[in-house]
């Protein structure tokens, strides 16, 4: 965020629309938003798990997602059983979202993610379940919702539809698969991007963006053949490990 955020300022306007096309946890967007750093947030997701969090957080269904989670009393025995059957409603599917983001191996919504065992500090399964600390962002993510809107569909594609846009500003996060990089194809169960056709679209925005990638020769390359800039920053990773980050973008002044 530090680096949106320098790059947000360095703007000679307050974009109308900040547009996160590959949200996930959306934690840019959201932060844009209770900064109030654009007028509007856009959150764009495909995969239907994460994208039913968020339509039952902004679909005014956030008290009752807050409420079971609050209300779980989480035991392997109660996992298995809400996971045993499919969900029948969306907020049945975004409650079964959290639950199994909370308490597979790093998070990992992906097929064939496996559940904690020990978990930090020997407390096994609950180890990442912090519900209080659930609620609050829920609700504190409701509070802004006159502020995001969310679709569910293809990033590529809102991007087009977006692409004259003068005064909007984009943050761009795909999944990581360029080069047959494997991170992105086990964090993610949406992983097949073309990413040729997400620079030439990028590169063709009339507003603001900033892209972010895994540090890739193949990434380097597109963004040479689409005329745009690259610079390579540290980041923290979930696991606090420092890593290097890709940004690409028209120029980076701002961050001299
Ligand atoms: C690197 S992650 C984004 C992480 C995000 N910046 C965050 O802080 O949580 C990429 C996300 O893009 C999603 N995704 C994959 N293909 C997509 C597509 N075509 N359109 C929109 N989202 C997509 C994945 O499901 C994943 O949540």
């Amino acid at each position: 965020m530090p680096y949106v955020r320098a790059w947000l300022r360095s703007l000679s306007f307050r974009p109308t629309l900040f547009v996160e096309p590959f949200a996930g946890g959306g934690i840019i967007g959201l932060t844009v938003a209770a900064e109030n750093l654009a007028e509007r947030v856009l959150l764009v997701e495909l995969d239907q798990q994460v994208a039913a969090v968020w339509q039952t957080i902004l679909g005014g269904e956030a008290a009752w997602l807050a409420e079971q989670i609050v209300s779980f009393d989480l035991t392997h025995e109660n996992a298995a059983l809400v996971f045993s059957k499919p969900p029948s409603s969306m907020r049945e599917m975004a409650f079964q979202t959290i639950l199994k983001n909370r308490i597979a191996h790093g998070g990992i919504l992906a097929p064939g993610a496996g559940l904690i065992k020990h978990g930090e500090n020997g407390k096994g399964i609950k180890s990442r379940w912090y519900p209080q600390t659930l609620k609050r962002r829920i609700l504190g993510i409701e509070s802004l919702n006159d502020k995001i809107e969310f679709v569910e569909g293809d990033g590529i594609s809102v991007l087009r539809q977006h692409a004259k846009l003068q005064r909007a500003a984009f943050f761009i996060d795909p999944p990581y698969t360029v080069d047959g990089k494997k991170a992105g194809k086990r964090l993610y169960a949406h992983n097949e991007i073309d990413h040729e056709a997400l620079f030439t679209v990028t590169a063709s925005l009339a507003g603001e963006f900033l892209m972010s990638y895994d540090n890739a020769d193949a990434v380097a390359e597109l963004a040479k053949k689409n005329q745009l800039t690259t610079r390579l920053v540290a980041m923290k990773n979930t696991h606090h490990a420092e890593m290097r980050e890709l940004l690409i973008g028209r120029a980076f002044d701002w961050l001299d």
